[in-house]
């Protein structure tokens, strides 16, 4: 039976049959139209191989699923129809440049096998509290200085007092544009405000609250270095930032944030106070949601669909465009607003943040989870949930091997789970063509985690739990 990642709609597979492929070319077939915008129809026979699609993202996916074919079957392919089309139209990856950097031809690497998967967003994290990473003509000084920290205190194992810095340039960051162009992802960019905005607060202390000198962070922590709602100058800091990022990124989405804002200095700041009660705000919770609102709505003015994490629902009526991602959603509040229209995406910190090690979200427990699973969620609420997103966060992850081990194969069963119908899933055939295609991404260097790591047993957890905790809460030296 043919088994691929992500499993296709419908194969009709004409059992026992295979063909000679190795001279045959794809002849592609334009569809006025089929099951959607990135459908397709993929015919393999004695006859040849012949692509159907409606658009050029079809005919991609087409290819794709081709590839893969070849690569687990060799040149003697199946005979087989396959009629395909994705069950969420948003599936998504992100990667945390802020606290590591990775070289763009990684980052091309992870696209590469992202695009391979039928991902079509890339969420690029690139500010945060430990670092500014993009080139700015409109502020120099917060790309040179924003984008330096003094050393690293990330848990016991990364400890250094050598500087650590860099940043993407603007020609860096138009070939990850174009290179993931060409492979149907959108690059959606956060620029995460108004929390884990220390690099940037490093460059304008005058953003914050207490105006005193803030360093780019070295360490895991949630910091009160946050900015200043009050200060008249913050929003139009932030607004010149996001309008050079526009020129940059031309995609259709873009992400500010706004999770883990602690409200300390808004309630002893005299210009909070006097702000908010000359917009008649009674609450820290009402800071940031005028906040919010004000930074997307000047977003919204350029064409954008703005995405915030899911602490932007506090406080009041949010935006009603916005798109929340659901990654801490304790409340259920993420869930009550789709329930109500809001879009949401499915970013659950368990089991979809995969910088946490398998023994915290195994690959089996990765692949079980579904969305729609969410008891409070509504039939109509369900119809507002996008899609899917798996983040890397990179506070533990500082080289390319690391990066890689932890997001594949889980990454595997994120693709799966926002491409594949429910009734197509399955865990041991999901397993075995994950081992194929791990030996497959292998081939062409890409450090899967090896198959005994993928659902450790009691002890193993108990054990890597431990470990991690330990690395975890230490942060000084
Ligand atoms: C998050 O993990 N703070 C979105
Ligand atoms: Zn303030």
């Amino acid at each position: 039976m043919i088994r691929l990642i992500p499993q296709p709609l419908f194969v009709h597979e004409r059992a026992g049959r295979f063909v000679k492929a190795d001279g045959f070319t794809l002849e592609r077939k334009q569809l006025s139209s089929f099951l959607g915008e990135e459908s397709y129809r993929l015919v393999i026979s004695d006859k040849g191989i012949v692509a159907e699609a409606p658009t050029e993202k079809g005919f991609f996916y087409a290819e794709k699923t081709l590839s893969q074919l070849r690569a687990f079957y060799g040149d003697s392919l199946p005979v087989c129809r396959i009629e395909d089309s994705p069950r969420f139209p948003y599936r998504s990856f992100m990667i945390d440049c802020a606290r590591h950097m990775f070289p763009v031809h990684e980052l091309k690497r992870m696209i590469d096998t992202a695009a391979s998967l039928k991902f079509n967003k890339f969420h690029w994290h690139l500010a945060d509290d430990q670092g500014f990473r993009i080139e700015l003509k409109c502020y120099p000084e917060l790309t040179r200085l924003g984008s330096m920290r003094a050393g690293d205190r990330f848990g016991q194992y990364l400890q250094s007092d050598k500087p650590y810095g860099g940043y993407y340039t603007q020609d860096e960051i138009a070939e990850i544009v174009d290179f993931c162009r060409e492979r149907f992802i959108e690059v959606v960019p956060e620029f995460d405000v108004p929390g884990h905005s220390s690099a940037l607060l490093h460059v304008f202390p005058e953003l914050g609250c207490t105006g005193k000198s803030v360093a780019v962070k070295l360490s895991n922590e949630i910091f009160k270095d946050v900015l200043c709602i009050g200060e008249a100058k913050t929003e139009v800091v932030v607004k010149n930032i996001i309008s050079e990022l526009c020129t940059m990124f031309p995609g259709k989405y873009f992400h500010i944030g706004g999770d883990e804002v602690p409200r300390d200095n808004w309630k002893k700041c005299p210009k909070c106070r006097a702000f908010a009660a000359s917009k008649g705000i009674s609450s820290e919770d009402g800071l940031q949601l005028y906040f919010i609102n004000s930074v997307s709505a000047f977003l919204e003015e350029k064409g954008k669909t703005v995405i915030g994490w899911n602490e932007c629902l506090k406080g009041g009526e949010l935006n009603e465009s916005m798109v929340v991602e659901r990654w801490l959603d304790r409340s259920g509040a993420a869930l009550d607003a789709a329930n109500n229209g809001r879009k949401i995406i499915a970013a659950p910190m368990n089991p979809y943040y995969v910088d946490y090690p398998y023994s915290f979200y195994s690959l089996s427990m990765t692949y079980s989870y579904d969305p729609f699973n969410e008891k409070r969620l509504t039939p109509a609420g369900r119809e507002n949930v996008i899609g899917v997103e798996s983040p890397v966060w990179t506070e533990f992850i500082n080289n390319c091997a690391k990066l890689e081990a932890h997001c594949f194969p889980r990454w595997f069963a994120v693709a799966e789970s926002g491409w594949s119908e429910p009734e197509n899933k399955d865990y041991r055939a999901f397993e075995i063509a994950a081992e194929k295609l791990s030996g497959v991404l292998h081939g062409v260097g890409i450090n899967c985690a090896p198959i005994e790591k993928w659902n450790p047993n009691t002890v193993q957890k108990i054990k890597e739990n431990a470990r991690f905790m330990k690395n975890y809460t230490t942060t000084g030296k």
